[in-house]
């Protein structure tokens, strides 16, 4: 008994020198508290279990309502974080180019969001197909289909509308109605995320055709470079591989030829087979031509971090239809679309929004064809170099944060 109440007064001595323990329980003098900050009375009461309404309370249904609102918290802080890039853009703060961190920071979180919601299926997955079964009458007809969210999120990213694969032959947006379907059509008539990137682009600087005129340099050296390659291969003795050699060659001439065709820019562009403007194209590729100047470091990690959110909605969507195929097979969804077979569809290039970006590799050059910069590019291109020093900076110090954590 003594040992037992020697230990109890160890333990108040070492409570007292604890510096773990030295605070103020700052909750019992008022103001706000966690639960209240934070509406849990409104979030936490909010998983209504449609089989328990029925008198039929069947377990999984809870992860799938948790799941499902999960998703829905996650793509409203994307819309969130969305709306305010959009809002630097078409306010023109990116006009000073220091707006362009948070521009870059935020994209980067969205990318961060994404990559997460990727791998949250694994969760629901542990749901198996019999569990899912017992609950999914209840809940016909509701279908994610009918995701307000995910509907603006692809709209304002800039997913086009002619390029969608219809539902059961109808336009998507048949599916909303009242406010919600204004919404989405008035999300539909502000500027995309690609349209605003689009006119950023444009404005590279060192497209001026009376300034550095990057584009007519770059097509003069590629012509000479091509044609020196010719002739290099010409001198060749007659074989297979000079055949295959030549090929290859006029495969890259002719490519080449394309991309300083702006008549035929434009038919691909009308056809929808490419989505930024001649103009916005050669921006990018001058950008990734001259990533290592200080002045495009951080332009390259856009590029970089929208090719991702492509790269990661796809993924989405592979990872929710390999899901969907395993709980109902080839059984029609809840929303009443033939289910596996069209969200299958989904998951092509056509939802991809920054297409083109992924499509600059097939227009690199060797190294020693890139326009050299001359003096004034060359001092327009480093003239913000300190603070751009310490965008990159940040950026790696940010990247290294996640690099650590995963
Ligand atoms: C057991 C789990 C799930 C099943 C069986 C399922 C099934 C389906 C089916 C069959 C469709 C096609 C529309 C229809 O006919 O209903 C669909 C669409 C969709 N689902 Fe799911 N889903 C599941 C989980 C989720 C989760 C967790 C989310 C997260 C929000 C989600 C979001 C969506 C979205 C956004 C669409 C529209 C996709 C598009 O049209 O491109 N689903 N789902």
């Amino acid at each position: 008994m003594s040992g037992f109440f020697n230990s109890c007064q160890n333990q108040m001595k070492y409570n007292e020198e604890d510096e773990s323990q030295k605070g103020i329980n700052k909750a019992t003098k008022g103001g706000i508290v966690y639960g209240e900050y934070l509406q849990l009375d409104k979030v936490l009461n909010a998983q209504v279990l449609q089989s328990q309404q029925k008198g039929d309370k069947i377990h999984d249904e809870h992860l799938f309502i948790v799941t499902h609102q999960a998703y829905e918290l996650w793509f409203k802080q994307i819309l969130w974080e969305l709306d305010s890039v959009r809002d630097l853009f078409i306010k023109k703060h990116v006009r000073d180019e220091r707006n362009m961190l948070k521009v870059v920071s935020r994209i980067h979180r969205i990318t961060m969001i994404f990559k997460l919601l990727v791998e949250q299926f694994a969760v629901l997955e542990t749901m198996t197909a019999l569990d899912f079964f017992d609950f999914r009458e209840y809940l016909s007809p509701a279908s994610g289909f009918q995701s307000l969210q995910f509907r603006l999120l692809e709209a304002k990213i800039g997913v086009a509308d002619h390029l969608r694969v219809p539902y059961n032959r109808r336009h998507y947006r048949d599916n909303f109605h009242g406010q919600e379907s204004e919404t989405l059509l008035s999300s539909e008539q502000e500027p995309t995320l690609l349209q605003l990137v689009e006119k950023w682009l444009e404005r590279t600087p060192g497209l001026e055709n009376d300034g550095f005129n990057f584009w007519g340099k770059l097509q003069a050296n590629i012509e000479e470079g091509l044609k020196m390659e010719k002739h290099k291969l010409e001198k060749m003795e007659d074989s297979e591989v000079k055949e295959d050699l030549l090929a290859e060659l006029n495969k890259q001439t002719e490519i080449f030829t394309a991309l300083f065709d702006p008549k035929r820019h434009e038919h691909l562009l009308s056809k929808g087979e490419l989505r930024l403007s001649y103009k916005a194209l050669q921006g990018a590729l001058m950008i990734n031509f001259y990533r290592e100047e200080p002045r495009f470091q951080v332009p390259f990690q856009l590029l970089t971090a929208l090719m991702e959110i492509d790269t990661l909605m796809t993924k989405w969507r592979y990872n929710h239809v390999c899901m969907v195929h395993r709980m109902i097979g080839s059984k029609a969804g809840t929303g009443g679309s033939s289910g596996y077979h069209y969200l299958r569809s989904t998951v092509s290039d056509r939802y991809k929004v920054f297409v083109d970006l992924f499509n600059l590799t097939k227009f690199l050059v060797p190294r020693s064809w890139v326009p050299k910069l001359n003096p004034s590019i060359h001092k327009l291109l480093w003239s913000e170099c300190c603070f751009l020093k310490y965008f990159t900076l940040t950026l790696s110090l940010f990247q290294c944060h996640y690099t650590f954590r995963m």
